[in-house]
């Protein structure tokens, strides 16, 4: 089976999709997030793709918060911005969040045509791992696995891409890949236990220490500390299975 991965959400890729497990990558920010609010307790996150349809769907949602970030910061009248440290229990415990945020909800939304939908990040590698070990076994009509970078406005994002090679090298060397998954697992072991580091000098990196945001960094590129995986289901990310709680 071929594992690939795409370096960002521009539509030209699409239709690849049609037939494979996607996993959605946004280290910085959105997928860190989205799997820190769930497992504070937060009852679905709704990704939308800007801050007019996230007010819309709001109507339709009573009860709900709203969040997300452009340019990395919080969108302004929003009740949350888009750092996991927004995310604590007591603000979104037994809520659903829309979200909006510039590349990150809008992979998720690009994806949304594929059979299966799954959110990851460092913060919850080693769940996706073995949950795609397990979807392996069940399910031999897996055509393949997508690794969809959010990437940043259409670019190669090095934080996805550092993900997505912890991904691919954590599922044994007999995975076949592209030529993108090759390289995305050369960089991820030159980079592995100077993740940080390298991190804040990427692009995406930079632009958050200017805002002073060096503790999102810290946390994003922390590993295998949330075991849930996130997953796309009628319009709404939730819990992959209620077994897999706790
Ligand atoms: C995004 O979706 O583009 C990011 O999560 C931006 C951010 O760092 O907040």
């Amino acid at each position: 089976m071929l594992i690939e991965v795409l370096h960002s959400a521009s539509s030209p890729f699409l239709p690849y999709l049609e037939d494979k497990l996607v996993i959605v990558i946004d280290v910085l920010r959105a997928t860190s997030t989205i799997v820190t609010a769930l497992a504070n307790g937060c009852q679905a996150v709704v990704p939308a793709l800007s801050p007019e349809e996230a007010l819309e769907k709001r109507l339709t949602l009573p009860g709900s918060l709203l969040g997300g970030e452009r340019h990395a910061v919080r969108i302004e009248g929003f009740d949350l911005g888009n750092s996991p440290f927004d995310y604590a229990p007591e603000k979104v415990g037994g809520k659903t969040v829309i979200l909006t945020t510039t590349n990150g909800t809008r992979a998720i939304r690009a994806a949304s045509e594929a059979p299966q939908v799954w959110l990851a990040s460092f913060v919850n590698l080693q769940s996706i791992v073995h949950s795609i070990f397990r979807e392996m076994e069940r399910n031999s009509g897996l055509e393949g696995i997508a690794i969809f970078c959010a990437g940043t406005e259409d670019r190669f994002d090095l934080p996805d891409i550092l993900c997505a090679g912890m991904l691919i090298d954590a599922l044994g060397p007999e995975v076949e890949v592209n030529d993108l998954g090759e390289a995305s697992r050369m960089l991820y072991r030159a980079a592995e236990g100077h993740l940080i580091e390298t991190i804040c000098r990427s692009d995406h990196g930079r632009k958050l220490l200017s805002l002073g945001l060096e503790r999102d960094i810290i946390y994003c590129a922390t590993t295998n500390i949330l075991p849930i995986v996130p997953v796309l289901a009628d319009g709404e990310i939730v819990w992959l299975a209620d077994d897999m709680r706790g």
